[in-house]
């Protein structure tokens, strides 16, 4: 069973749930991430661990990992999470947390991949799905597929074809994970 931690939009968990995974637990730092209807509208148990609810950093990520291994989570997938994780976390689910980032990792980890991108000039960059460790988007990639950059790109119309692939890649790299 997957566990999905979020952010933000979701359209990455909707990716995830469309192609039919079997997905136990969604849960979110933040308690307005619009991920969190489309988790209930599939009828997927979610729940929000704030950063600001607990006593430090390590005691929400534990939290968080006993309530999705309470429900039978075996991988962990960040789908838009944008908080790292504490070792006590990752300890939990050994080799089985994955990420999908907006860049070719190594290139541009971080929250504003896209606009750094741009902002380089680079005439392509595009999806990684990798595993986690404890920095900001360095654990081994997994799987990464291009995309080109157009002269009259804006954030917003090259994040729309990033997230085309992205879309496609997260799902097709769970499914052969949780097959093995
Ligand atoms: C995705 O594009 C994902 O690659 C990115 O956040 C977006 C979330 O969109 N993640 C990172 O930048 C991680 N460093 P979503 O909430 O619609 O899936």
């Amino acid at each position: 069973m997957i566990g999905v931690l979020v952010s933000g939009e979701g359209s990455n968990l909707q990716a995830l749930i469309d192609e039919g995974l079997p997905i136990a637990a969604v849960a979110s730092n933040r308690s307005d991430a619009p991920a969190l209807v489309r988790a209930g509208a599939a009828g997927i148990p979610s729940a929000v661990f704030p950063l600001d609810q607990h006593a430090s950093r390590e005691e929400r990520d534990e939290a968080m990992a006993d309530w999705l291994a309470g429900l039978g989570v075996q991988w962990v997938v960040l789908a838009g999470y944008m908080h790292l994780l504490r070792p006590s976390f990752l300890e939990r689910f050994p080799e089985r947390v994955i990420n999908v980032h907006p860049a070719l990792l190594p290139q541009f980890p971080g929250t504003h991949a896209i606009e750094d991108a741009l902002a380089a000039g680079v005439r392509e960059t595009g999806a990684t799905v990798h595993y986690v460790d404890e920095g900001v988007d360095s654990g081994s990639v997994i799987a990464q597929e291009r995309v080109a950059v157009q002269e009259d790109d804006t954030v917003d119309t090259l994040r729309t074809r990033i997230q085309v692939v992205e879309h496609r890649l997260l799902p097709k790299v769970v499914r052969e994970l949780c097959a093995r």
